[in-house]
């Protein structure tokens, strides 16, 4: 976490660092008993090992509002609060999502490169596409899902979204199927949680629904696309372009990626602002100290 979060964290609470531990297991033998909290981040999450090392934790503060890698019932079997971080992030996830989708559309990585290597000398660049009229589909309508819908219609988008039920308040085209709406979009946003229920939800079928001329951003877990179907489909040309901030083993990429210019990629960094994660890490702080004051906290995931 950020420097002023620790700094936060230690003027509260005694800390012991397990990521810094050269023998964690012997860390969590001699410290275990005493720990009533854990902070943790999206990616490390909390398993149930490490819960049960821990036989008085009471607490889980997650520094990212996704807890995919949380172990939830087992932390709900052990009376565990989890906290997370909504909504102060939604910005600029939803900026990093709309962000990709010009990088795509427009081929802004391309055009660097094309001006980088004195190819601008020589010939004009290719015609890009337009969002304006296009379709977007959005895969979880969710706090940061809504976001996108907004600003994708500023960009004269049309707005349709694939969950797991429709919504009654929203202004979109609702589709039970996500290979019908990937079939009927242009660009498809993934921006659900990850986990079990979710994994491999963008499989073949909905990526050739894109079709060649269709577009895939991936802003919420790698876990939620199959890579692999993935990375052919763009080799074959049967997906037109992928802006990808998460992947499957981050942060290790699939070497094919890395050299598609019809791709543009990200280090799992739509929250990577240091205003958002600044805004991150006071929530994380709120949860304990509020937990620890006797209060009920802010953000509880369960
Ligand atoms: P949220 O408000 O809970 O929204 C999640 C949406 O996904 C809901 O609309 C939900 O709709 C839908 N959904 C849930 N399960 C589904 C399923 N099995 N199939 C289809 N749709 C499903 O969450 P959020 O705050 O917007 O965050 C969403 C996710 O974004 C997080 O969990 C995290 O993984 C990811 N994220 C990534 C980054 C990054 O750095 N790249 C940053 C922040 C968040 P229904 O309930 O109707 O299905
Ligand atoms: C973080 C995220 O980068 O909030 C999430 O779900 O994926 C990101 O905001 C991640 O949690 C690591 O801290």
């Amino acid at each position: 976490m950020m420097p002023h979060v620790m700094e936060a964290l230690d003027a509260d609470f005694t800390v012991h660092r397990l990521w810094e531990a050269e023998d964690r297991d012997a860390l969590l033998a001699k410290v275990g008993p005493a720990v009533r909290a854990i902070g943790t981040n999206g990616h490390l999450g909390a398993s149930a090992a490490l819960m049960d090392a821990l036989p008085n934790l009471e607490i889980i503060g997650c520094y990212g509002v996704g807890v995919d890698s949380i172990d939830l019932p087992h932390a709900a079997k052990r009376n565990v609060i989890v906290t997370n971080t909504p909504d102060v992030l939604n910005d600029d996830v939803a900026n990093m999502a709309i962000a990709l989708l010009l990088a795509t559309s427009r081929r802004i990585c391309v055009g660097d490169r094309y001006v980088r290597d004195g190819r601008w000398l020589e010939a004009n660049m290719p015609l890009t596409r337009s969002i304006r009229g296009k379709t977007l589909g959005i895969l979880g309508l969710g706090r940061i899902g809504k976001d996108i819908a907004t600003k994708a219609a500023v960009f004269g988008m049309e707005i349709s979204y694939h969950g797991r039920s429709r919504q009654s308040d929203v202004p979109y085209r609702y589709y039970d199927d996500l290979v019908a709406m990937a079939r009927d979009c242009d660009y498809l946003v993934a921006i659900c949680p990850g986990g079990e229920a979710t994994r491999n939800i963008v499989d073949r079928a909905v990526v050739d629904a894109l079709g060649p001329e269709g577009v895939l951003i991936n802003v919420a877990r790698g876990s939620v696309v199959d890579e692999p179907a993935l990375v052919a489909a763009l080799q074959e040309g049967r997906l037109g372009g992928a802006g990808l901030d998460v992947f499957a083993e981050e942060p290790k990429v699939p070497e094919a990626l890395l050299t598609m210019d019809q791709v543009v990629l990200q280090p799992h960094a739509a929250s990577a602002t240091a205003e958002t994660r600044h805004a991150m890490g006071d929530l994380v702080v709120k949860n304990l100290r509020a937990h620890f004051a006797g209060q009920p906290v802010l953000t509880p995931v369960q």
